[in-house]
């Protein structure tokens, strides 16, 4: 843990307490911690223990009332290597699950590009109810990480589930979540992610809705495991966490072929999760097309060169090339199809017919599907933790 800027929220629950044992913890591993407390939070355990262990002031306001300082969300959430929110009770549960980014540990939470883990801790009729149950699963459907509550006596002298993990067992799951096994060290992978765009003149461009994140979030996790990581991105918000991915940005499908043929080569595993445009424009124009008249201008498009099933074609013994597919229909037939015509070792397949998967969305659906016919579906889950499903299975190719 050494270095990492953990940002711990407390909410307030009776289970606050303990999150001055967290801290500890966090700051002994070497890490350097930035609390935030919901104004309830603060009627359970003082602002000064928590300072006091972390060694900064703890952060509850927008402003600080005496400086008018502005705490600023965006930053915190931006310096954050993980966000921890423990105890997490059902209201804050509710308004992170919803966006109601009312005080500045939320805001800071709709901020961060961080992992973020949950730990709940409330009573146990609440913690069963279906609001608190369906905002939990919401929560995980977002990537976030939920430590269940373990069961036991509550402060409410019930007993049942909903006491917050002890924090030796928060500390442990954020930590192993940085000491993920190095198990791809030595490797060397590439992964294309985003659209391409194509212009058709200076000003205009086709392209499609791909966000990147599928691609980045398998970035992010081969590097955790260890890899090399070169990451070939098309147009994109999104960026990978880990400073061990190397990033090639591209615009057009011509480029993120140059891209991947320069590293294709040297690479052991790759990944083509790109949604590369079909067609391009033959001739784009160099000035700006001009409206004429009531003519509509006629673009003539020419087929882009298939960067997965060009690597498949010059793939050398050892090597292993992984496509996606996104189908509406007839999905295995296509997979299967697509496996052969790119000489692939397997293809990730997700439809558009299930809710969730797909472009643009947090989560996604997939089903693997490998070059002896064989398939293994897997449910819907966190874009991260797809990324880790993905990354086994290249393990076990042969
Ligand atoms: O043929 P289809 O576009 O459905 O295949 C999808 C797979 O092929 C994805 O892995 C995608 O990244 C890759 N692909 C590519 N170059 C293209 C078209 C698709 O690498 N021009």
């Amino acid at each position: 843990m050494n270095g990492k800027h953990i940002v711990l929220g407390i909410t307030g629950g009776i289970a606050a307490y303990k999150a001055a044992s967290l801290v500890r913890l966090f700051v002994k591993a070497g890490a350097e911690v930035q609390v935030i407390m919901t104004p309830n939070a603060k009627e359970f355990i003082t602002p000064v223990t928590l300072s006091t262990l972390s060694g900064k002031p703890v952060i509850s306001e927008f402003f600080t009332a005496n400086t008018g300082q502005w705490n600023s969300h965006v930053d915190l959430g931006l310096w954050a290597d993980a966000m921890v929110i423990a105890p997490a009770t059902a209201s804050t549960i509710a308004k992170m699950a919803n966006g109601v980014a009312d005080n500045m540990l939320v805001t800071s939470y709709l901020s961060s590009r961080a992992p973020v883990f949950v730990a709940p801790a409330m009573d146990f009729d609440m913690m069963r109810h279906p609001t608190t149950c369906r905002n939990i699963e919401l929560l995980r459907s977002y990537g976030n990480h939920i430590i269940e509550p373990a069961t036991g006596e509550l402060a409410s002298h019930l007993v049942g589930k909903g006491r917050m993990e002890e924090p030796e067992k928060i500390f442990e799951t954020v930590r192993d979540f940085f000491q993920s096994p190095l198990t791809m060290k030595g490797k060397r992978v590439l992964v294309t992610a985003g659209p391409t765009r194509e212009r058709i003149d200076p000003v205009r461009f086709i392209s499609n809705y791909s966000t990147g994140k599928m691609g980045v979030a398998i970035a992010d996790a081969a590097a955790r495991r260890g890899a090399e990581v070169t990451l070939v991105l098309g147009p994109s918000e999104v960026r990978p966490q880990h400073s061990g991915v190397d990033v090639i940005n591209v615009e057009s499908a011509r480029e993120m072929l140059e891209a991947c043929q320069t590293h294709f080569p040297g690479c052991d595993i790759a990944v083509m999760t790109a949604a590369v445009a079909d067609y391009t424009v033959a001739n784009p124009a160099e000035h700006k097309i001009k409206r004429e008249g009531n003519r509509p201008p006629v673009i003539e498009f020419v087929q882009n060169p298939d960067i997965a099933a060009t690597l498949g074609a010059c793939k050398k013994p050892g090597q292993i090339l992984v496509g996606f597919a996104l189908e509406t229909d007839n999905e295995e037939n296509n997979a299967l199809d697509k496996i052969r015509r790119k000489n692939l070792d397997f293809v990730v397949m997700n439809s558009l017919r299930d809710h969730g998967a797909g472009f643009a969305t947090d989560t996604n659906k997939v089903t693997i599907f490998n070059r002896d016919g064989s398939s293994q579906a897997f449910q819907l889950k966190s874009k991260m933790q797809v990324a880790e499903d993905i990354l086994d299975a290249v393990t076990k190719v042969e």
